[in-house]
């Protein structure tokens, strides 16, 4: 059965027109002025927007952290996604609980992801306790399994990655043009400061941004991009990047020549202030690494992607636990709370009215960090992430206009909070599909459970 969408603005990242969608089975026909097809089912969409079905490359489905377990599984974070015109999804694994090979844990998630995700989805391979055999397991997974990027953390305890094993990395990255996503904190500080404000009996949610320091963020996206360079321009990408003094130092690899790699911020960091953790109960709901920061930061990231450098993409960080219980484990201890926070069902409708209600960024600006580049930079465009003939038929319909207010009990993951609880929202999702399947309609989800597609990635932008 073909869709025709009629009367809508198209957006694009360069551009917004009017033009009708032409759907045949799962992608795009055609895009043109008054298209007729006989027997096609119309949609009319007059005076709405059309977007490309967003991409969220930062998700952590079903994270197992050791102390606790991400309470959204494959199938609710990819409802919630699907009801907040996310389409994609690439997840960032967790770490295996032993040493064992890198295939492990693409295992492990082909069977908490397969027969349960709703939408197409993706994952970044995570690398840790290396050595010489997982660096061509990398290469031989990246090649057969298409998982194209793989995840260094540059703080994290006996998993982080040390600047020798960065380096040999992206040398191999550099060769076989691999993304190496890098959560950027330098350890130390972090490590010590967190152990001095214990022993001072800091251990409020209040503390956990003193623990967490911008110029932790700041000194490791200097050292990665150092080690990207000097590795022969590897494709390095910053993830869930927080900070001013994070942007500067980027600025300054920029501004020194360096273009090969990718810088990614998070809603949360361009809505939210550290003022979040001045309640020592509420302030749980937002201990996330890094940690939210000051109204400066939060202008300067805005201020960044209205000037179109620096940041390539918006994702969410998605790792959700539970206020009641999850979270607890921190009421006495900030260092005990599992850090994560939901996101992924809020991102497209909090960036349209925070971002582009509030003319802070323009429309194409929104497509183009939500949903083309993130496509693009980890190798799933055009098929994703664009309205363009031949391209999945992955389409959001959104009313400009409508407002709402955002809260919980409209929600559709398995947690009992969001961190935007409250926010007045203009702009509403009405209708969204994937591969040509109606899968959401006024906020309910009409998709079946396993019916989204893994989704083998080629080769990034970015080289
Ligand atoms: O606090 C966060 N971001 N939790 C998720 C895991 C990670 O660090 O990416
Ligand atoms: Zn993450």
């Amino acid at each position: 059965m073909k869709k025709i969408i009629k009367g809508a603005s198209i957006v694009t990242e360069s551009e917004v027109f009017k033009a009708d969608v032409l759907i045949a089975g799962e992608t795009i026909e055609e895009i043109g002025t008054d298209i007729e097809c006989e027997d096609a089912e119309i949609i009319d969409a007059e005076g709405k927007l059309l977007l490309p079905g967003a991409v969220d490359v930062h998700t952590h489905m079903d994270l197992d952290v050791g102390i606790a377990r991400a309470c959204d599984d494959f199938y609710t974070g990819t409802v919630a996604a699907a009801c907040g015109g996310t389409t994609t999804i690439v997840d960032h694994m967790a770490f295996a609980a032993e040493d064992v090979s890198l295939m492990h844990q693409v295992d492990v998630y082909h069977g908490l992801a397969d027969g349960n995700a709703v939408i197409d989805y993706g994952f970044h391979g995570v690398l840790q306790l290396m050595n010489d055999a997982k660096l061509k397991e990398m290469v031989d997974i990246s090649r057969r399994e298409g998982i194209t990027s793989w995840k260094a953390y540059m703080t994290y305890g006996g998993n982080m990655i040390n600047d020798e094993w960065l380096f040999k990395i992206m040398k191999v990255a550099s060769e076989e043009g691999l993304v190496i996503p890098a959560h950027c904190e330098n350890d130390a500080l972090v490590e010590v400061t967190k152990a001095e404000l214990g022993a001072a009996g800091k251990v409020q949610a209040k503390y956990h941004p003193q623990a967490r320091p911008a110029l932790a963020e700041a000194e490791a996206v200097s050292r990665l991009l150092y080690i990207a360079k000097e590795a022969g321009e590897a494709p390095a990408y910053v993830v869930h990047l927080s900070s001013e003094a994070g942007l500067k130092e980027v600025m300054k690899s920029r501004e020194a020549g360096q273009q090969h790699f990718g810088v990614e911020t998070c809603t949360q960091y361009l809505t939210l202030t550290d003022a979040a953790y001045e309640d020592d109960q509420e302030g749980l709901k937002a201990i996330m690494s890094p940690p939210l920061r000051k109204q400066t930061d939060i202008d300067a990231l805005w201020k960044a992607l209205s000037d179109n450098c620096i940041i390539d993409t918006v994702a969410t960080d998605h790792c959700p636990f539970t206020f009641k219980e999850q979270k607890q484990a921190g009421k006495d201890d900030f260092r005990k709370c599992p850090n994560g926070a939901p996101g992924v069902e809020e991102r497209l409708p909090v960036m349209y009215s925070e971002g582009v209600a509030k003319n802070r960024i323009s429309l194409p600006q929104l497509v183009k960090y939500c949903c083309t580049e993130p496509a693009k930079v980890f190798g799933i465009y055009p098929k994703k992430g664009a309205i363009m003939p031949g391209a999945d038929a992955d389409i959001v319909i959104m009313d400009p206009d409508a407002k709402h207010v955002l809260t919980i009990d409209d929600m559709h993951g398995a947690n009992d909070y969001t961190c935007y609880e409250g926010f007045n929202l203009t702009g509403r999702i009405e209708k969204v599909f994937s591969r040509g399947e109606l899968i959401v309609e006024d906020n309910r989800f009409l998709g079946s459970k396993g019916s989204g597609r893994y989704l083998k990635r080629g080769t990034t932008s970015l080289v």
